[in-house]
């Protein structure tokens, strides 16, 4: 009765039935997986968020496969304070990046056609590409033990040979996520001419990932692909995680790249746009008040993801079974950890022992055990806590 695309096993995998009967039996519980902003302690202008959301305006309909051009107009003004100059024509709003990847992958991919995806990464893309009957291929991220003063050989790096070496006929993009979860490293500038060359040489687009942009420890803003012209590029971003406003459901895709590749990608998108005009009105409207939000709520992000690594390293310092890789941004850090045993095993371990709940490595694709996840927005006490009770079980 059923298409094959959604023949999915949904049974529920060990980690996460024990962390239900956990939860269930009402025990103690440590997470180090938070990801929800809204639910970490930031403070939000209520009223004013509130307040944006009751514009009169929304009382009349007014259909736009872009978007509204008052919300647009505010997206570009997040580029150009970026000093990015973007056109309001090349921006199309979305209700989230997920919704965003999907138009996109519609417009680029025939069924079975594939896009390349960056492995470790964020678990979402199966799911939205078994949904449009396209095929992830992985390209591996390689990570590089080097002087950690030294940039250039210290932290992840896109293995280009093996990125190049998965390029198939039917390869129709490239994900690049900047910076990618859970790694936290972005694309660098000759890596991103490397990516240009070689997608415009074989006529593929690059689909950048940019929800994460603004959290960058380096104090200078990282470029974007928005502005990327070598390659046709589509851009995505939004809400959910450069305002921490995932409930408001707004996000949007910029198109770059070659004149006549741009024109005919943008045509196609606004007839998948009309087609749904899935985000609706009082949000549209509000989005130049709900992008504002932004500069509080990153400033109270930064400074507690800062703050926790300072705490992480120091119980770092304090024993040797147990290291951090290089994090140049994003929300999380990846420990390294003795692999005597499979990662899920050690998770498993430490609730059921310690009330400690982390993501094993294998949850975002890392290619072999000895890798856990922690989430750097944790509120601090519960963070500094947890690293405490893990270290204990390590060493
Ligand atoms: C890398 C990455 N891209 C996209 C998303 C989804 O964003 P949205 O809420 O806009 O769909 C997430 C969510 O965690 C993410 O980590």
């Amino acid at each position: 009765m059923f298409a094959e695309r959604t023949n999915w096993n949904l049974a529920p995998n060990r980690l996460s039935e024990a962390l239900a009967a956990h939860r269930a039996a009402g025990k103690p519980l440590l997470d180090l997986t938070v990801s929800n902003p809204t639910q970490c302690g930031f403070q939000y202008d209520g009223p004013a968020i509130l307040e944006s959301l009751s514009n009169p305006a929304a009382l009349t309909y007014e259909p736009n496969p872009n978007g509204l051009e008052s919300a647009r107009r505010a997206v570009a003004g997040y580029y150009a304070a970026r000093r990015d100059d973007v056109s309001l024509e090349d921006i199309l709003l979305t209700t989230s990046t997920s919704e965003a990847y999907s138009y996109v992958f519609r417009t680029l991919c025939n069924p079975g056609d594939e896009l390349l995806i960056p492995q470790p990464g964020y678990p979402l893309l199966d799911f939205l590409a078994d949904i449009q009957d396209v095929r992830l291929v992985r390209y591996p991220l390689v990570y590089f033990e080097g002087d950690p003063k030294a940039a250039n050989d210290h932290g992840w790096r896109i293995d280009f040979r093996s990125l190049e070496q998965a390029i198939t006929p039917r390869t129709r993009g490239v994900v690049v996520v900047h910076p990618n979860n859970p790694t936290g490293n972005f694309a660098k500038a000759p890596e991103m001419a490397k990516l240009n060359d070689i997608c415009s040489a074989r006529e593929i687009a690059i689909i950048a990932d940019e929800v994460f942009l603004d959290f960058s420890l380096e104090e200078n803003p990282r470029a974007s692909f928005a502005t990327n012209a070598g390659a046709l590029t589509f851009t995505m971003s939004g809400l959910s995680k450069i305002c921490g406003l995932p409930q408001m459901k707004a996000a949007w895709l910029v198109v770059g790249g070659p004149a006549q590749w741009k024109r005919e990608a943008l045509a196609r998108l606004e007839v998948i746009a009309d087609t749904f005009l899935s985000i609706n009105a009082p949000v549209q409207l509000a989005i130049p008040v709900l992008l504002e939000q932004r500069h509080a709520f990153q400033k109270q992000l930064m400074s507690r993801v800062r703050r926790n690594l300072t705490e992480l390293d120091r119980q770092l310092a304090g024993q040797n079974a147990c290291t951090r890789l290089a994090v140049e941004g994003g929300w999380y850090a990846v420990l390294r950890v003795p692999a005597a045993r499979p990662d899920e095993d050690l998770a498993m371990d430490l609730l059921a022992k310690k009330g400690l709940y982390l993501h094993p490595g294998h949850f975002y694709d890392f290619p072999s055990d000895g890798y856990l996840i922690v989430s750097l927005i944790t509120k601090e006490a519960i963070f500094s806590q947890a690293i405490t009770e893990l270290l204990e079980s390590l060493t």
